[in-house]
């Protein structure tokens, strides 16, 4: 049987972005408590993230990266390479949010998201994917999207627009790698993390009317599905995983 004919294996290595707070330090706990290599970054190291390197010594590779810093987030690459060898996986997590209307927002302001959310992922993807196919290994990549994707709403239509254009360079992905990478999002309906805080009361309440199970997605709901997309044997590839209790239903 050809190798691309067999599973993918399971993620050892997994390289995280965005991850000082929110979600993607939620990713990496969970992985790291579950025997992971997890390498990750952000803009900044909290001390959530100095604690976990404290705990798990010989699991963990933090460092302050600008995801639009290509050179910066390549060579942390480099050094999480010499550390742990190969990174098989890779989870697009960092993004910036937004709260103001299309016509009040600035050029430059648009610009830094679509930088951020999309064309940097896509940077650091293509720059992963060489390296991991270069040296015949196969992996996963999951990028962290948003309901905003695939739905409407107002105040974020610069965000929406990267994560719908990550959306859609999540499926090609999966077309172009040929089973040697198994490539998916997870869109997350909103949840409580320094990205959403702008919502408003009223904002929220919307959202939470149009839910049918009252309340809003949790990052501990959404960290599962990401495991499983990094370590369970599974032949999902190229879909774009909604977590929102429905609410875009
Ligand atoms: N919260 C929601 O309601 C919601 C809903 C759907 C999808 N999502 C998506 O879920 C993911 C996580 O969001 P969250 O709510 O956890 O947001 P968050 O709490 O604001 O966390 C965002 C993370 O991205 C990092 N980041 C931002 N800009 C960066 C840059 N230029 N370079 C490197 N790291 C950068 C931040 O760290 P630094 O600031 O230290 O760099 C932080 O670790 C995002 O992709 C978001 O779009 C969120």
């Amino acid at each position: 049987m050809s190798d691309e004919l067999t599973p993918v294996p399971p993620a050892t290595t997994v390289l995280i972005s965005g991850a000082s707070r929110g979600l993607g330090l939620a990713v990496v706990t969970d992985l790291i408590e579950r025997g992971v290599r997890v390498a990750a970054f952000a803009r900044t190291v909290t001390p959530e993230l100095d604690n976990l390197a404290a705990r798990f010594p010989d699991h963990a590779h933090f460092g302050p990266v600008d995801i639009t810093d290509a050179a910066a987030s390549q060579a942390f690459v480099k050094e999480v390479e010499a550390r742990f060898g190969v990174v098989d996986a890779l989870v697009n997590n960092a993004a910036v949010g937004q709260d103001s209307l299309h016509v009040h927002t600035r050029v430059d302001r648009i610009e830094q998201i679509i930088e951020t959310n999309l064309t940097a992922p896509l940077v650091l993807t293509r720059f992963w994917l060489r390296r991991l196919l270069g040296k015949g290994r196969r992996g996963r990549l999951v990028n962290v999207t948003s309901i905003c994707g695939q739905r409407g709403y107002p105040g974020l239509v610069a965000y929406s627009a990267t994560k719908g254009g990550l959306d859609a360079a999540t499926r090609s992905l999966a077309r172009e790698l040929s089973g040697r990478v198994l490539a998916n999002a997870v869109a997350p309906g909103f949840f409580a993390s320094e990205m959403s805080a702008v919502l408003g009361q009223t904002q929220l309440d919307a959202i939470l009317r149009r839910t049918p199970s009252g309340r809003l997605t949790t990052p501990e709901e959404v960290v599962p599905v990401i495991r499983m997309l990094l370590l369970d044997d599974t032949n999902i590839n190229g879909q774009s995983i909604v977590i929102d209790g429905a609410g875009s239903i």
